[in-house]
This record gives structure tokens, sequence and C-alpha cells, in this order.
């Protein structure tokens, strides 16, 4: 084992560095998150990102194919054969007029990283094809993970993919869209529906993954993380290596956020940019802990040294009040998210900002992504509905460049679209009172008619002035 790479506690007071071959949920010493960690000057990294175009050219390997081992020398944990990729990371940075007149940016500069397209459909497919190389190294032959969907959706599909490996999902009661549910049976999960909801289940994995020796697939797994980078690679790729000034990002159990921040500390470290985007996560408002906690409470980075205080009261306040997450943006309805400190880091590192759109915000929102002719589920729609609030309190300028992250796609929650678009009067209520949702604004209706040639005309041509 290359001991260029290890695992290190993010507490700067612990510091704690494991092997790479260690199986872990946090630092056994302090209980903080790990990252992954590199000692640069022993690998080969390169001199410039534009270095990593050579890889076009040789998409016959699969790991040059992949969206996210094509840029392998920066998370550089593993060596090359005993990398697994299913070709993840196939992805679009898109741009859509429609989209950035709705958000009030210059067309020129708004980019949509659509990552829908991965295998699974959401970004998640980044960071499983790091965890699952990592288990591999390990030799798991169990996997486990707690889910609003989408990791469950990509877990259970690497695993059928890998063969041999049994994918145990632990989800929340009726709190999971169909369309990841139907993906998690597809591909073979064990599916565990526990009575709570995700955050009841991100807990209970942890103790029976541990318990039983089950290697835990959630971005409590640095590898995971390490995957994730890629996304940042490839927005920068798009963009011809230049970094925009912001990325807007929805923010569940920070995951990604906190692989952006790590993705850009590095890239800094290692002179590949100069200039750092701000970040900016989004919360749902029904689940809004990071929101609360670094607005409303001031809780910071601040070097490392996190006011753990802070957490815990605002926690406690949540479980007196038996307040739990509320949003129709299912992928982010969590209170309690796991990555809490690293995206503190980003936020630190990259100037980076937190806000919040309403569940209406964040359907308005996804109605514009889908007229773009691109389409996300509800809470990647969260990015755009941030952005257009970030440029309306004039954090965004207009002449900036922005890019939204799209992280799952259309198809994954059918049931809230077609909510949105045709549910009217008590049905519309039923769907969406909980949420505060009162109208669905870019709303396009099915037409009823009879089975009448003549009325069938009629409506087309209406359509047609
Ligand atoms: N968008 C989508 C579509 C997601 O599925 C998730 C998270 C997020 C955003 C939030 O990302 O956790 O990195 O802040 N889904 C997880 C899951 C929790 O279980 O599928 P994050």
């Amino acid at each position: 084992m290359s001991t260029a790479a290890w695992q290190e506690c993010i507490n700067p007071d612990c510091r704690a560095t494991y092997d790479i071959s260690q199986v872990l949920h946090g630092c056994t010493k302090c209980g903080n998150l790990l990252d992954a960690a590199y000692d640069w000057d022993r690998l080969p990294v390169p001199k410039s990102l534009k270095e990593f175009e050579r890889r076009w050219s040789n998409r016959r390997d699969p790991i040059d194919f992949s969206g996210v081992w094509r840029f392998r020398e920066l998370m550089p944990f593993v060596p090359e054969d005993k990398i697994v990729s299913i070709g993840e990371g196939q992805t679009q940075l898109r741009q859509s007029p429609i989209v950035a007149r709705y958000i009030g940016v210059d067309p020129s500069r708004l980019f949509l990283q659509y990552e829908g397209m991965n295998f699974s459909g959401s970004f998640k497919d980044n960071g499983m094809t790091g965890a699952f190389t990592h288990a591999k190294l390990v030799g798991a032959r169990r996997v486990a993970c707690a889910s609003t969907g989408n990791t469950s959706a990509s877990m259970a599909l690497f695993a059928a993919a890998m063969g041999g490996i049994k994918a145990y999902v632990f989800i929340g009661s009726g709190k999971i869209a169909f369309g990841k549910l139907s993906q998690a049976l597809d591909y073979g999960g064990i599916t565990i529906q526990i009575e709570g909801d995700f955050d009841d289940a991100m807990e209970r994995v942890q103790q029976v993954s541990s318990q039983l020796g089950i290697y835990l697939m959630n971005s409590v797994n640095p590898f995971r993380l390490e995957g994730q980078k890629a996304i940042m690679y490839r927005v920068l790729e798009g963009l011809g290596w230049e970094p925009p000034d912001w990325i807007v990002v929805p923010g569940g159990n920070l995951g990604n956020s906190s692989a952006f921040g790590k993705a850009f500390i590095e890239l800094k470290q290692l002179g590949l940019i100069t200039k750092v985007p701000r970040v900016a996560i989004i919360n749902s408002t029904g689940a809004r802990t990071l929101s609360e906690l670094v607005n409303a409470r001031g809780l910071k980075w601040n070097g490392g040294h996190v006011d753990d205080g802070i957490i815990n009261d605002y926690y406690a306040y949540l479980d007196e009040h038996k307040i739990r997450a509320v949003t129709l943006a299912s992928a982010i309805e969590i209170n309690r998210p796991v990555n809490l400190k690293k995206a503190l880091r980003t936020l630190a590192f990259t100037d980076g900002v937190v806000r919040e759109a309403t569940d209406e915000e964040i359907l308005d929102a996804k109605a514009k992504v889908g007229q773009a002719g691109i389409g996300c589920e509800p809470a990647s729609a969260a990015s755009v509905a941030g952005a257009r609030r970030l440029r309306e309190q004039g954090l965004i300028q207009k002449g900036e460049t922005v890019v939204c992250i799209l992280t799952g796609h259309q198809l994954k929650d059918p049931d809230v679209t077609v909510n949105y678009h045709s549910a009217q009067g008590d049905a519309f209520a039923k769907a969406f009172a909980k949420y505060g949702v009162k109208t669905a604004r870019f709303r396009n209706m099915p037409v009823k008619v009879q089975n009448d040639l003549g009325k069938i005309i009629g409506i087309v041509e209406r359509n047609d002035e």
C-alpha cells in the first residue's frame, strides 16, 4: 500500500491518521470525520489541468473513459488496476437562456451541470465508484447505506454490476420517491424500510454496519467524497479550466458541498487553479439545519475548531420540539447532515454562503429546468431557486459566471411533477398543502377531451395560435 495516501481526522487538535486499508466511519480517537489525505510531493501530479485532456483520445480504456477516474491523479488512493468503474460521470455542462433569465443572470454566463446523466440517474455514481473501489480493495462482500433514494439506487446498481456483493438499503417509511425505490428493488438491493425518517435510518445503518462489519456507503466514507470531487473537475473542464464565480449546490447530507470544497482546497494547494469559486449551499426551508446553524447561530469552521456546543444545542432543540425535516424535495429531507463540519470547511475556504429555498420556489425552478429541455428532480432545482434568491439579494452579480448543479434526473420523482402540472383543488392541496405550496406558477395542464376528431383538432388549433 502506498504511504503517500492515508486517512486523516479533520479535527486540527487530533489529526489522527489511519492506513488507507482501514474501514472506518470516523476518527476512532475523537469521533470527527476523516479525509483521504495525500503527500502530493510523492505523487505524479499534472502541472496543468489541461494535461487531463490527453485522456479524451483514449476513451477505449475504461478508466480514461470514466468521468471520475480520468482525473485519477487527483484522487490517488488506489493503484490503477484496483479501480472499479462502470463508466460513470458522462455528464454535461449545459446552458439555458430560459433558466438564466429566470435566475436573472447573463445567459452566456449560466451553466447547469447535469448529473442526471449518470447510470443511476444522479450524481451519486461519482461517489460510489470511489467507495466501491475502496470496498473492493478491502475485500468487502456486503455494503449498506441509509438513503433518501439516490444513494441506495446507485449503491444497489454498483453492487449488481460488480456481482457477488450484497447491498443493504435502509430507508425511512414513505420517504422515498418511487423512481428511486424502483431502482433499489430492480438492482436486487435488500431494502429495509424503517419506521422513521432518513435521520433515523442514518443512525441505524451506522450502528448495524459497525456491529456486523458491513461496509458503509454513506458519505461519511471519505472515498465516496474523493469520487464526488470529480464533479468539480468536469465543471472546470467544461469551462476550459477557468473557474466560475459561483457553484450553487443543494445541501442535504452535505457530501457534495464537502467534496467540492476539498477539490478546490487541493487544486489551489497544487497550483492548478488560482481563483476559487464561491460555493453556495441551498437548503430547503423544510430541512434548514445548515442555514440555521450558519446564518442564525453563527457556526463557523474556525480553522477546524468548530463549536460543538452550537450544534448540540440545536439538535437538542429539534428533539425537544419534535421537529423533523419536511420537504417535498425528499432527497434533501435531512436535519442532521453527517458532513456538517466538512461543509463548514468548504464555506470557509470558498467564502461560501448558505441560503434556503421554499418548496414552492423549488418546484417553480424545477419547472423552468424542465422548460429548458433538461429536467431534474425537485431537490436538484434547489440550486436554481437558490441562485435566483442570491441574485435578488445582490450577492450574485448579473455578469458573474454561475454553475448550478442539477443533482438528479427528472424521472426520479414523477409524482411530484405530475401533481405540479395537473393536480387541482383538493388533489393539489392533498399533494402540496403540507409543504406550503399554494400555486404552480408554470403549470402545464394536460387537456381532457372526448374522443371526437373535431374537438381534438379544435384544441390543437387553439394551442397553435
Ligand atoms: N440532490 C439529490 C438528487 C440527492 O439525492 C441528494 C442527496 C442531494 C441533492 C443532497 O446532496 O447529501 O451531498 O448534500 N441524497 C442522499 C441520498 C441523501 O440518500 O440519496 P448531499
